[in-house]
């Protein structure tokens, strides 16, 4: 595989480097400190879980990896060179795509034509044409990913939240992209439809062409799929560990430890007050 250098010359990839990392990023909302000094790094063909509680700053962090939302300070570089994300549209032409958690599926249309919202093909003039071809491929894609839906056909209204999400994952990998960020695809979803998800999470890690962050809340998913964890509190992350290394006990500890200390600091702050 072969990067252009700013120069017009090839420069050869380096196999072993970080895909992405984050350098010193901090993000600002105002009087808000959303991220600190954020150093996060993801390896080539790597599932990374970032976990942390509400408003720790994951969903912030994500932001600004795909593209939608600029870092107040900081540096991104992807595969060894310095980028400026300037749009979600610019990520993606950079390999970098994002499945939020509301996930910009559209209930009305059918599960083949959201596999091609924005991106439909325009080669061939005849509408009926083009819908069959789109049909079979969207077919043949979540086959290939083993994506179970009763039809694609059907209006994606009428899918489980798990079959939904799984479509929505699916959609983002049709246009193989090298980094995937998923924001917590898992929540708000039974032990079955979780399955279906990290399934699909187990078979691009097993293929290994992507390499994925994943925000969950769930301790045992994140330990499930994941070949390493970041913890992220209070805008700083506070662990970084191969999930070899770490258990829920741990990741528990650490998160009870945090809430100890916030509530001994209000107390004091109220007995100075
Ligand atoms: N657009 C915004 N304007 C102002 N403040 C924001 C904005 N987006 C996020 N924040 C604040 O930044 C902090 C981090 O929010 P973020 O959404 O990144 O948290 P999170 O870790 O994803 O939480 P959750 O687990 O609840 O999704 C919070 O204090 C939040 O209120
Ligand atoms: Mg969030």
């Amino acid at each position: 595989m072969m990067a252009t250098a700013p120069d017009g010359q090839a420069a050869p990839v380096n196999p072993d480097e970080d895909i992405l990392r984050c350098e010193h990023i901090s993000k600002n909302y105002g009087m808000v400190t959303a991220l600190t000094d954020v150093n996060l790094r993801l390896a080539r063909g790597e599932v990374l879980g970032l976990i942390g509680d509400n408003g720790a700053g994951k969903s912030t962090l994500l932001k600004i990896l795909c593209g939608f939302q600029a870092p107040t300070s900081g540096r991104i570089i992807l595969e060894g060179r310095q980028v400026t994300l300037r749009s979600v549209d610019h990520a993606r032409s950079l390999g970098i795509d994002a499945v939020y958690q509301d996930l910009a599926l559209v209930n009305q249309l059918t599960v083949f034509q959201n596999m091609y919202l924005n991106r439909e093909l325009v080669r061939w003039p005849l509408p009926l044409t083009r819908n069959a071809i789109m049909r079979k491929e969207a077919r043949s894609h979540l086959d290939e990913m083993g994506v179970q839906v009763p039809s694609v056909n059907a209006p994606v209204a009428t899918l489980s939240g798990g079959q939904r999400q799984a479509v929505a994952v699916a959609r983002s990998v049709f246009s193989s992209p090298k980094i995937l960020l998923l924001d917590e695809p898992l929540a708000a979803m039974g032990v079955k439809e979780g399955a279906i998800i990290l399934d699909l999470i187990t078979r691009l890690k097993r293929e290994g062409n992507v390499s994925i962050i994943i925000i969950a809340h769930n301790y045992a998913h994140v330990l499930e799929v994941c070949d390493r964890i970041n913890m992220i509190q209070g805008g700083r992350i506070t662990l970084d560990k191969r999930t070899s290394e770490t258990s829920a006990e741990e990741l528990t500890d650490l998160v009870v430890a945090e809430y100890r200390k916030a509530l001994e600091e209000r107390q004091r702050s109220a007995g100075s007050g």
